[in-house]
């Protein structure tokens, strides 16, 4: 069983041919509404890859609140856990260029009144997997990490977007998850000099933290260093269309594996191939791959032994 402790959005998407430099104004596509959130996103991957799966978050009293749901609601997420506080959902303005590049400004909205309390006492036990991100108040999900930690469950931390994590806010993690621009921020700040590769600074985070520390490199696949050994997985090929919630996907994935036993290579195999498939399809949560989409694509592909 998995808990996502974390933010739910409204992502207010337009495409164009290229990002706008500051001042400048760009023609764009007609919007589109999609939901998203690093935190709801990370919970739909996962109940994808076949996960059971509870998120626990918050929405706004207005319109939003509904349709940033929408997808969450018809997978099969446990909804129970999220609370409807304030006036705004989270809303994400993201613009989307030709090269599958984006920008993204975020109104926290609801997600800012997130709190450990919302996660009912006893509500993850041994064995279960949380999963946090970066988009909900973070001393909050510290705490949250504290309590599943103590109740025996595996915690992994998506550091997404980045913000300087100090060496004791690791104490109940079990697994760092990064990309490769969020590991070498991470590097710096602890200190350390980030290496020539992802797998370079991983190796060196998982020695400094004491944990697993897992990159995803974009096309180029992900890495992890365990402090024992270090797993490096290709990407699949596809043509890149939106990579919106494309790490969420390799996040959510993963948890999803982990939780149900598989070990840590496998688990990496099938993220890196969800990720790659959410990149292939406009939008966040509308591109999530379902399990059989990712084990068929790993069926006989040479790139995956
Ligand atoms: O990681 C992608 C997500 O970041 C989007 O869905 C958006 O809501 C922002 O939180």
């Amino acid at each position: 069983m998995i808990t996502v402790f974390g933010s739910i959005n409204i992502d207010l998407v337009s495409r164009t041919a290229r990002l706008p430099r500051p001042g400048e104004t760009v023609p764009g596509s007609d919007y589109s509404l999609i939901p998203g959130g690093k935190g709801a996103n990370q919970a739909l991957a996962a109940r994808r890859a076949g996960a059971t799966v509870r998120m626990v978050g918050a929405v706004g009293h207005d319109d939003m609140a509904a349709a940033a749901l929408a997808e969450l609601e018809a997978g099969g997420v446990d909804l129970s856990g999220v609370k409807r506080d304030g006036a705004t959902t989270g809303m994400a303005v993201i613009t989307v260029d030709d090269h599958a590049e984006n920008t993204i400004v975020l109104s926290p909205g609801a997600n800012a009144r997130l709190v450990a309390s919302d996660l009912a006492p006893g509500a993850i036990g041994a064995g279960d997997t949380l999963l946090l991100q970066m988009e909900t108040p973070f001393a909050e999900s510290l705490k949250a990490a504290r309590q599943a930690k103590a109740a025996g469950a595996r915690v992994i931390l998506s550091i997404a977007p980045f913000l300087p994590v100090e060496r004791a806010a690791f104490a109940d993690v079990d697994i760092i998850l990064v990309n490769e621009t969020e590991a070498a921020d991470l590097a710096r700040h602890l200190g350390l000099l980030p290496g020539s590769d992802g797998a370079a600074t991983v190796t060196r985070l998982a020695a400094e933290l004491g944990r697993t520390v897992i990159a995803t490199l974009g096309p180029d696949g992900a890495v992890a260093a365990t402090g024992a050994e270090t797993i490096s997985v290709p990407a699949l090929k596809v043509v890149p269309v939106d990579t919106t919630g494309a790490g969420d996907t390799f996040c959510g994935v993963l948890a999803a594996l982990l939780d149900e036993g598989a070990d840590l290579a496998a688990a990496m195999r099938r993220a890196a191939v969800a990720g790659s498939l959410a990149c292939a399809k406009a939008g966040a949560q509308p591109s999530f791959p379902l399990r059989e989409a990712i084990e068929l694509s790993l069926a006989g592909n040479p790139a995956f032994p």
